[in-house]
């Protein structure tokens, strides 16, 4: 790539208690000879973040106050903006920058889910939006999923572990294969520190118990559509918010409890097996939800990992670990094939941002 480009990025901090994602996105663009390889600037062309717009160097306020008085927008701006239930702050910013033509790669997950059929018209079928980021972090399992899931009739099951922040919890208090296990506030700190977890508000803390829920709750059903969506599963758009659960009390002390063998997994069963060999089991699933949509069974919740022979590859996930099992053909004749990664981090999930940007430029080269 010869022609440098310039691009802008929504959501940044590049200092604080703990990583994020827009500053590691900016850190690894400056990083000599990565500017040049992705075809872009080395700074950005502005900088947006909760106290205002700013000049390369996130400290010179710009002469702009608000991006929607802006039309004319670098080739790319990247959104590392903090997810909301509404997704309606990143929303609005995606939607004026599409609107003017120009490119978006984001991370945020609330606005994707609640303006799935609008985002995608208004970017020609993603050739403008880069979402990969959304679900898996650095794992890419969409593009994966994709490419894995286009004859539906020959599609069982799929499996996925979404959240990596109660996989890495859980994997740390109760590890698989009789290790020591850390103390519950020992991990709930260590997903904080790695910028693993959504962060608390500013002055606010969250106890173990109460990440494990706001993860579960807001983060799951999110990703569980956006993956359903994107992945092209249904002929209609599944709507995240038929996915909404509460996790009582004593569903997260019986997680916690039995964290060597609970993982948060989101099952997609095609009806007719669903009905020939799942609903007929006992199912102990702590939390979560039980959708059908579009010739689907969706499940999801903190699964047993003996309760499906699929569910093993995700068991021994550990560290902020995300995966995907695919069962294809009829008793998995056509294999079953696993994709696991770093499903959390500001450092894979900023690549993975960075590779959805080099994937548009050549898509549409
Ligand atoms: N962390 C991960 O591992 C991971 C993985 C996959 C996807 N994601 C997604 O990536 C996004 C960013 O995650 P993160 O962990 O980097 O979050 P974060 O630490 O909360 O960082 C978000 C940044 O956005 C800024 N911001 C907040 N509200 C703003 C507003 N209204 N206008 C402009 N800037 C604003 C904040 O600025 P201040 O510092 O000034 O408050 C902060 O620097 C989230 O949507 C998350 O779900 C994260």
């Amino acid at each position: 790539m010869s022609e440098a480009l310039e691009w802008g990025l929504i959501g940044h901090r590049n200092s604080g208690s703990y990583p994020n994602v827009g500053g590691e996105l900016a850190r690894q663009i400056a990083e000599p000879g990565v500017a040049q390889r992705y075809g872009l600037s080395p700074k950005p062309l502005f900088i947006v973040k909760t106290s205002g717009i700013y000049e390369a160097d996130g400290e010179t306020p710009s002469a702009v106050s608000s991006l929607t008085d802006v039309n004319d927008f670098p080739d790319v701006t990247f959104v590392a903006l903090p997810s909301t239930d509404d997704g309606l702050v990143a929303y609005d910013n995606i939607a004026h920058i599409l609107d003017r033509g120009k490119r978006v790669v984001t991370a945020e997950k609330g606005a994707i889910a609640n303006n799935f059929a609008d985002l995608e018209a208004r970017s020609e079928n993603f050739q403008r939006l880069g979402i990969t980021a959304t679900v898996g972090g650095g794992t890419r399992m969409i593009k994966i999923a994709q490419e894995y899931c286009q004859v539906h009739p020959d599609i069982t099951q799929i499996h996925v572990t979404p959240n990596g922040t109660t996989t890495a919890m859980l994997s740390l208090i109760g590890p698989q294969g009789g290790a020591a296990g850390v103390s519950l506030g020992i991990a709930a700190d260590q997903v904080v520190r790695l910028g693993y977890a959504e962060p608390p508000g500013p002055g606010s803390s969250q106890t173990p118990q109460e990440i494990i829920k706001g993860e579960a709750e807001g983060d799951i059903p999110k990703k569980t559509a956006i993956f359903f969506n994107a992945v092209g599963l249904g002929d209609t758009v599944l709507d995240w918010k038929k996915l909404q659960f509460e996790l009582k009390p004593e569903d997260i002390v019986r997680v916690i409890k039995e964290a060597t063998e609970r993982r948060f997994i989101v099952s997609y069963y095609s009806k007719q097996f669903f009905q020939e060999f799942v609903s007929r089991s006992d199912d102990d699933t702590v939390g979560g939800f039980s959708v059908e949509h579009d010739g689907w069974q969706i499940v999801g919740g903190f699964q047993h990992v003996g309760q499906n022979p699929l569910f093993g590859e995700l068991a021994t996930l550990n560290g902020p670990g995300n995966g995907v099992v695919f069962g294809l053909g009829h008793n998995e004749r056509y294999g079953h094939p696993v994709l696991k990664g770093s499903g959390a981090g500001p450092g894979p999930t900023a690549y993975t941002m960075l590779s959805d940007y080099l994937a548009m430029r050549r898509d549409s080269a």
